[in-house]
């Protein structure tokens, strides 16, 4: 029955332990999430093995917090959906095992979800994007345009080559000197310049809707090896780089992306003439300057714009839980032999 049906989710696919809980009718109950950053930023990114270590630690306590948060109980929860794919495969089993563990338990039904729909489909968690739409994600690990035609029903027409667009950041931001996760430090020092390009990167190395970012770290490194910023043969700064210099590094690498973004919706936009929103979701879509510059070029270009909350940007448990309800709604179950991939 639609009225008491709960979901509870479960999302271990990387560096966040999250759980949470969704009724069709209320909405989102409860997203609790644990973040491994402090554990993984000094080392630059993030460590495999200990990643799949700390979930083990902190999956009992976070879904526990979210059945609490949600007030109800493991009884009252009508099937679980779980992160099944993509993402690191020790990350992805913890969270699977633990899910097939309760299902068994509890004997319910169990749903796999695949990460990279519910990141496609997080707009729905706080919007209502009409159909058909186009959808960029944009996240460490995953840079992706889609048609959404329904719920379930999307089609992939372009994604990245090599880098996402996340990791360009991360990437580009060790060069600066700048710690784990960089897209958010990018951001901070972009505005202390005003968010304007001093050294206009190069925009696109791919012509129709794929994407290409590994070009522009290189591109930006030959840039401050020429204006003698950066060694390229110990692979550091020099004395000479200043914080000034980060800043404007940094701003001219949002409004580059900013750019490349735009074009690529633009091309999108030519080939599905029918397409009626834009929404801009994954850990990237935190970044006011890119949501503002996208929400703009929507309101000239007659499109609706659709942009999750911060904590819907990230990875969280909510977004699959969201799916797991469609899915569920559509008899998309699956079994105890559940397996990650
Ligand atoms: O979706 P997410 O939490 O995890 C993945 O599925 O990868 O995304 C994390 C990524 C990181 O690369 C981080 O640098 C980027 O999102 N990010 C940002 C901002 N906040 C997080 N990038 C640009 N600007 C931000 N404000
Ligand atoms: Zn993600």
């Amino acid at each position: 029955m639609l009225e008491n049906r709960l979901i509870l989710a479960i999302e271990t696919s990387c560096d966040e332990t999250a759980a949470a809980v969704y009724s069709p009718l209320k909405g989102i109950l409860s997203n609790e999430l644990f973040s491994q950053v402090k554990i993984h930023e000094k080392y630059g990114g993030v460590v495999p093995e200990m990643a799949s270590r700390s979930h083990i630690e902190k999956i009992n306590l976070i879904v526990q917090q979210a059945l609490t948060k949600a007030n109800v109980s493991l009884d009252d929860i009508s099937a679980i959906a779980v992160t099944n794919k993509p993402g690191l495969p020790g990350s992805l089993l913890v969270g699977v095992c633990f899910a097939k563990a309760l299902a068994l338990a509890k004997n319910i039904p169990i749903m796999g979800i695949n990460h990279l729909e519910g990141h496609a489909f997080s707009s729905f968690l706080d919007g209502q994007p009409p159909f058909p739409h186009l959808c960029i994600t944009a996240s460490g690990g995953h840079t992706s345009l889609y048609v959404i035609y329904s719920f379930g029903d999307y089609q992939v027409i372009g994604q990245t080559l090599d880098d996402a667009a996340g990791e360009a950041f991360d990437k580009i931001a060790k060069v600066l000197g700048l710690e784990y996760p960089g897209g958010p430090l990018i951001e901070k020092l972009a505005q202390q310049v005003n968010f304007e390009d001093f050294y206009s990167y190069p925009r696109g190395a791919t012509s129709g809707l794929d994407f290409s970012f590994s070009g522009l770290k290189t591109a930006i490194i030959y840039d401050l090896a020429r204006r003698e910023l950066y060694d390229l043969k110990t692979r550091k700064l020099s004395d000479a780089m200043t914080a000034q210099e980060q800043a404007r590094v940094a701003s001219s690498l949002l409004v580059c992306m900013r750019d490349i973004f735009i074009k690529k919706i633009s091309l999108a936009r030519q080939q599905y003439p029918n397409i009626k929103a834009l929404s801009f979701v994954g850990g990237v879509a935190c970044n006011k300057f890119l949501k503002k510059a996208l929400n703009e070029y929507c309101q000239q270009n007659k499109l609706s714009f659709f942009s999750p909350a911060p904590q819907f940007c990230t990875d969280n448990a909510a977004m699959i839980a969201l799916v797991g309800n469609y899915k569920f709604q559509q008899g998309h179950i699956d079994t105890l032999m559940l397996d990650i991939f």
